[in-house]
């Protein structure tokens, strides 16, 4: 390319990567897909770097480039960085919006509304519309200079946008990180050991006082503008600051929104406050600030904060507490959850006194000792979690936390299934923790399909102590049912009815209804199918399960254990003693096999599944899987990366799922049988 061809392709990508960066950014309205600006990014990269003469220190690519610093030096703020005075409660905010009117002496004041976000305040300075100088908050009046590291935020423009910009320009704003970017940093962290963050303010502030520019860099910082210190312009309001910085191609908020008095600033704090959990950052307040200049110039500053603004905090959703205890519940599907009990403690006007520990493999990722003390944490209406230990005061006589090897409950022995981070009870059917739940299962539509037995009844029935195992469901009497709370004669006949109707079932339904751990529906039909008779199941070695193609050894020997256990014999003796019993199996085979006669074919990566998992489920309904596509294919799954299997298929007229299609096909099978 000759050298004018070359710059001018430089010139239309910088301008074209500013545009959409902008796009992106400040309108959050993006036209090209992460994709294409990359595309647009690496073109711009490999022109660059084969004629580096062209480099300038505003290009797009020149964000991360600086060498690591021995230190940050400092900044003297000429504007000091105030901070802001806080409203807690309604009366302190009416009292401010006196204040105000008072000392302007106006019946009612317009309030710039401003969400409260929840980073590090940061200055960036613009000289002829150039990124010049970062420097944090530090003390107000001098603070470090963190400008390589502000460069490589991409929501931060190097160059001001409009060749309006004027001489000097000091933005103010906050440096933040989003919530998603935040839970997608930890996982990196995660995944390669490193230290987790508490939260996204931590994480920011961390990742912005780093210093390597590169590790800056690869940290997923934003930025939002909400004033201005030094400036050669002269805004009359706010708002217009806002304006300009807008125009100017920095990113504000748009929450932001004039308000009226005391009533219109209310308001917006109830708005944003109800929106809060789903904003994309976390804020912990609102900020209201005088629209008109003039007006903040009258009202001028106290100690460190002007009187002209006023933050309305947040209830605070983390708070530090002591982890006195950590005990084991047993949930309703069997698995054994940590449970942390702790110092009582005011969380966002809630008292929390445990919070869950998820499993074993949280606590030891989040390295939890019984008596640390812990940041915990309640985010909207979600159950409070300790989100890390403060690490600076752990005292020597904490002790670690060991998962118990049986439930606490039925004492049966606790087992975890490997890749699987809970630890589950293997009482199933005989734990009275897991009782309600194997009820409800075993009564479910698909199940043994017993009307009128919901969850209510089934916590009455278990706590009356009428039933403590599904097999006890057959021998209630319409008397002891009409004696339940809430529970008239007309009910209690309604629900025998269903009782008795369920006896009569398919041998799959019963299996499935079993709650054999691992075995669904689908696998249900197939060992129907397989074994033919529950004497048959039953009596299978683990050779026999391991035979069936469809069937994994976890499975497998779930479903050998499961036999294998005198509780679960007896409640299947007494559930057949009932009169539970079902069809032959040829008159209910194409109920459940509803894709039998057609053949499919499965390619690509499956999201939800493996492709033998897919194979065994269609299997399970009677379709043949085979593993080429032929005249005879009736349709053809596509998950991933399909490859030359799709084209053929096209080729030859054959039915096409993606895998949201076939997962709508599992769910209802039926109507795809051709
Ligand atoms: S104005 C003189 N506006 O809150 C006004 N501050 O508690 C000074 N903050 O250090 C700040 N969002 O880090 C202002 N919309 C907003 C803000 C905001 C967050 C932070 C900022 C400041 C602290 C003061």
């Amino acid at each position: 390319m000759a050298s004018d061809a070359v710059a001018a392709r430089i010139a239309v990508l910088r301008r074209e990567i500013d545009e959409h960066n902008y796009r992106y950014h400040v309108l959050d309205a993006p036209l090209i897909s992460d994709a294409e600006y990359d595309r647009l990014f690496h073109e711009l990269v490999a022109i660059e770097t084969a004629h580096p003469e062209f480099i300038t220190p505003d290009s797009p690519t020149q964000r991360v480039g600086a060498e690591p610093l021995p230190f940050f030096a400092d900044v003297v703020h000429e504007q000091p960085m105030l901070s802001l005075n806080n409203a807690f409660g309604e009366d302190d905010l009416r009292a401010f919006d006196r204040r105000v009117r008072e000392q302007l002496d106006k019946d009612e004041v317009v309030y710039v509304a401003e969400p409260k976000l929840d980073g590090l305040a940061i200055s960036i300075l613009y000289e002829n519309g150039r990124l010049t100088r970062a420097a944090t908050r530090g003390d107000g009046s001098r603070g470090e200079d963190v400008t390589a590291n502000v460069r490589t935020i991409r929501a931060v423009p190097m160059v001001l946008r409009d060749g309006l910009a004027p001489a000097v320009l000091e933005v103010r704003g906050e440096v933040y990180m989003k919530r998603a970017d935040f839970a997608r940093l930890n996982r990196d962290q995660e995944s390669v050991a490193a230290k987790l963050f508490a939260n996204p303010r931590n994480a920011a502030a961390g990742s912005l006082r780093q210093l390597d520019p590169a590790i800056t860099a690869r940290r997923p910082l934003s930025f939002y503008a909400y004033g201005i210190g030094r400036t050669s312009v002269a805004p009359a309001s706010q708002m217009e600051v806002l304006e300009a910085l807008r125009g100017y191609g920095l990113p504000v908020a748009r929450e932001v929104r004039l308000v009226s008095g005391f009533t219109g600033c209310l308001r917006y704090y109830e708005e944003i406050g109800g929106r809060r959990e789903g904003l994309p950052f976390e804020i912990d307040g609102v900020v209201f600030k005088v629209n008109s200049v003039t007006d903040q110039q009258l009202l001028g500053y106290v100690s460190r904060a002007p009187r002209w603004a006023i933050a309305c905090k947040f209830p605070p959703r983390e708070e530090i507490t002591e982890v006195l205890d950590i005990e084991v519940q047993v949930g309703r599907t069997g698995a054994l959850t940590p449970v942390a009990r702790l110092a009582p403690v005011s969380v966002g006007g809630v008292v929390v006194a445990n919070a869950t520990l998820h499993n074993a493999d949280e606590i030891s990722r989040k390295d939890i000792r019984i008596g640390d003390r812990v940041y915990v944490r309640r985010a909207g209406d979600v159950i409070p979690e300790v989100v890390s230990v403060v690490a600076e005061s752990r005292a020597p006589d904490v002790r670690p936390f060991v998962m118990p090897d049986r439930c606490p409950v039925c004492h049966s022995p606790a087992e975890r299934i490997p890749g699987e981070a809970v630890v589950r009870c293997t009482g199933g059917l005989i734990c009275p923790a897991q009782r309600v739940q194997s009820i409800l299962h075993f009564v479910a539509r698909k199940a043994m399909n017993i009307d009128g037995v919901g969850e209510k009844l089934t916590n009455q029935l278990c706590d009356s102590g009428l039933v403590t195992d599904v097999s006890d469901l057959y021998r209630l009497t319409q008397a002891q049912l009409a004696d339940l709370e809430r529970m008239g004669d007309k009910s209690a006949a309604r629900v025998i009815k269903g009782i008795e109707q369920s006896k009569t079932t398919t041998l799959d339904r019963f299996i499935f209804a079993l709650g054999i751990r691992e075995v669904g529906e689908v696998t249900a039909a197939l060992l129907a199918a397989h074994f033919g008779s529950l004497e048959r199941l039953r009596d299978a070695g683990m050779e026999d399960l391991e035979g069936i193609p469809e069937i994994g050894p976890v499975i497998a020997a779930r479903i050998h254990e499961f036999f294998r256990q005198p509780a679960n014999q007896g409640i299947i003796e007494r559930l057949l003693a009932a009169g539970v019993r079902w069809e032959s199996k040829a008159k209910g085979e194409d109920a459940n096999q509803p894709l039998r006669g057609l053949t499919f074919v499965i390619t690509g990566t499956l999201q939800a599944m493996g492709r033998e998992a897919a194979a065994a489920a269609l299997r399970g309904l009677g379709a043949r899987v085979t593993g080429s596509i032929s005249a005879a294919t009736n349709y053809l799954i596509t998950g991933a990366d399909a490859g030359s299997k799709y084209a053929k298929a096209r080729g030859l007229g054959i039915r096409i799922l993606d895998e949201r299609e076939f997962l709508e096909l599992l769910e209802a099978p039926a109507r795809y049988a051709l």
